[in-house]
């Protein structure tokens, strides 16, 4: 009796994290075909099966017509928040932070202004690890050491006393390490959830997302908070200079290299973007601003060319039920489970820490409700050995890991999707270590790939619609995007789908250019950080001078 051919294993002579460190090294640079990205590629396994899935996902893509009056729907979102009459029932809130670009002066923040030299540390919450980061900066370039930690469950959904003074904590370990220890250390802190940005170094909370829940934190002052850990575990000298959003620091360190870039946008955990505005644009300014405005009336000309910038939260997009039309049964599924329902909408479609979830539901589905998937029938059951395979395999599914919440991480989805055409060795691993699936056939792995690639094609075209409808709103005849973030940088597609499609949703006399900003956020925050310390240290020679003047024209 012929025994239950087992298919080809994956080799697991690598760890997972190796091997996507590999994949990030061989990553593909040529754009897939549009078939290929969309699981129609050169697969041999075309049959019933595969053209069913293929059905069952259609609701997965988005035609052109339908980017565009996304993109359409999102300008007018953006339009609501930028204004004060509307802004109060807008969901993107389109937040304006203290980071002005007026290039002629120093008294005024330019985004473009040049740093001081010196050391700056950096502070970057807002994603799976918390980093502290040092960075020098000399007059030509940078030097950047960084140390990641961990951040458990407990500490993102516990106390927010809690999560502070593990960042006190190791903020100290770091400094003891690097021997900063007797430095006077300014400091950036890049705290990426939506905050009403007060100040230039205050931030205050307005809603946790990403599933961060910590308790005492959301209506606060983030930076008084940080300061109050920070005293309580060391006598360091350690001033809160600048607090960021992680878009606002990618733009600024994108800027840094190249004074083309005017937006700012990550796809990691969650996804945002930050672009520079018309002051005169931004009419929910803070009441500060706009009697700073009214006092620089004499410079009414200069303040027409004056930019901002401002932070959109595009996440919360569609939390209204405009992208209800375009939501798929799976969309509300997580959104339904999730610890923030009926918010982060958008973000809940791009965010890497939905999209694993995502592609599992589809697989789900697809295997154990509609049975495509796993399903593989031997030839003959009659072997006991057989029957006793195929019976823990059914129950494998419905009782194991793929019937778990969260149990595909999307670094794994990166990782299936970067296997060349008819080869199916990651996917194989990606099955075993997420789902203990190691029967796979290579009809299952075609299909579970085409799933994954729907899902994140998805994510990358609703990404170029929004960066498509920042682009046209600018109207600027070249701009450069500082992106960062775990979607693009691990992802073997996500890169060159969104050029493609963003490609096709600007109007013609835009250009944009993609900038890749490794570790952006933190570095951009630093350089704020340094840009702030200049600005102080000018004020003050200043005061001096005046004082001196006072003084001598008195004697
Ligand atoms: C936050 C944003 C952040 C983005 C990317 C979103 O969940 O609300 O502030 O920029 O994630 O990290």
């Amino acid at each position: 009796m012929a025994a239950l051919a087992d298919p080809p294993r994956a080799v697991l002579t690598t760890s997972s994290h190796e091997r996507l460190e590999q994949q990030l090294a061989n990553r593909y640079h040529e754009p897939p075909s549009e078939a290929q990205y969309l699981g129609l590629s050169t697969h041999t396994i075309f049959d019933e099966n595969y053209a069913k899935v293929e059905q069952q996902t259609r609701c997965l893509m988005l035609s052109h017509k339908q980017l565009a009056s996304i993109e359409l729907i999102l300008e007018n979102e953006f339009k609501r928040g930028l204004h004060r009459d509307t802004n109060s029932v807008a969901d993107i809130k389109m937040y304006p932070t203290h980071i002005r670009d007026k290039p002629q002066t120093y008294k005024i923040l330019g985004h473009f202004a040049e740093p001081d030299e010196g050391k700056f540390l950096a502070l970057d919450l807002g994603g799976t690890n918390f980093r502290v980061i040092l960075v020098e900066l000399l007059t030509d370039n940078f030097h950047m050491e960084n140390e990641v930690y961990s951040l458990t469950q407990k500490l993102t959904t516990g106390p927010g006393s809690d999560l502070f003074d593990y960042i006190a904590d190791c903020l100290v370990k770091f400094v003891s390490k690097h021997n900063l220890q007797g430095h006077r250390l300014p400091l950036g802190f890049t705290f990426s959830f939506p905050c009403e940005q007060e100040s230039l170094s205050h931030a205050r909370l307005v809603t946790w997302t990403k599933g961060f829940t910590c308790s005492g934190v959301e209506g606060e002052n983030v930076t008084e908070l940080l300061t109050a850990a920070i005293k309580r575990h060391t006598d360091l000298d350690i001033e809160v200079m600048a607090v960021l959003n992680d878009t606002v620091g990618t733009l600024v360190s994108c800027a840094y290299q190249n004074r083309e870039c005017r937006l700012g946008l990550i796809v990691g955990t969650g996804t945002n973007a930050c672009y520079m505005e018309r002051v005169n644009e931004v009419h929910r300014m803070h009441p500060g601003d706009d009697e700073q405005q009214e006092n620089n009336s004499h410079d009414a000309h200069d303040h027409l060319h004056e930019t901002t910038v401002v932070n959109t939260e595009w996440g919360a997009f569609g939390d209204n039920g405009t992208l209800d039309f375009m939501r798929t049964k799976w969309d509300f599924e997580i959104d339904a489970a999730s610890a923030d329902v009926g918010k982060q909408l958008f973000e809940k479609m791009i965010g890497g820490l939905h999209i694993g979830e995502l592609s599992r539901r589809v697989i789900v589905d697809i295997a154990i409700n509609m049975k495509l998937l796993f399903h593989q029938q031997p030839k003959q059951t009659s072997c006991l050995a057989d029957s006793e395979k195929l019976f823990h395999r059914r129950q494998l599914l419905i009782e194991g890991k793929l019937n778990q919440k969260y149990s595909l991480q999307s670094k794994y989805v990166s990782l299936i999707e970067s296997d060349p055409v008819d080869r199916f060795e990651n996917t194989r691993l990606a099955l075993l270590e997420s789902f203990g699936i190691d029967w796979a056939s290579d009809q299952d792995c075609a299909l579970v790939k085409m799933i994954c690639a729907r899902v994140t094609t998805r994510a990358a075209h609703l990404v170029s619609a929004a960066v498509a409808c920042l682009l046209n709103k600018m109207a600027r005849p070249h701009t450069v995007v500082g992106v960062d973030g775990s979607m693009f940088r691990y992802h073997p597609h996500f890169r060159s789908i969104m050029a493609k499609k963003t490609k096709e949703l600007v109007r013609d006399q835009f250009r944009f250019q993609l900038m890749f900003s490794e570790d952006g956020s933190g570095k951009g925050a630093a350089i704020v950080a340094a840009v702030a310390s200049k600005q102080r240290r000018i004020s003050m020679e200043m005061l001096r001078n005046k004082q001196l003047e006072n003084i001598s024209s008195c004697s």
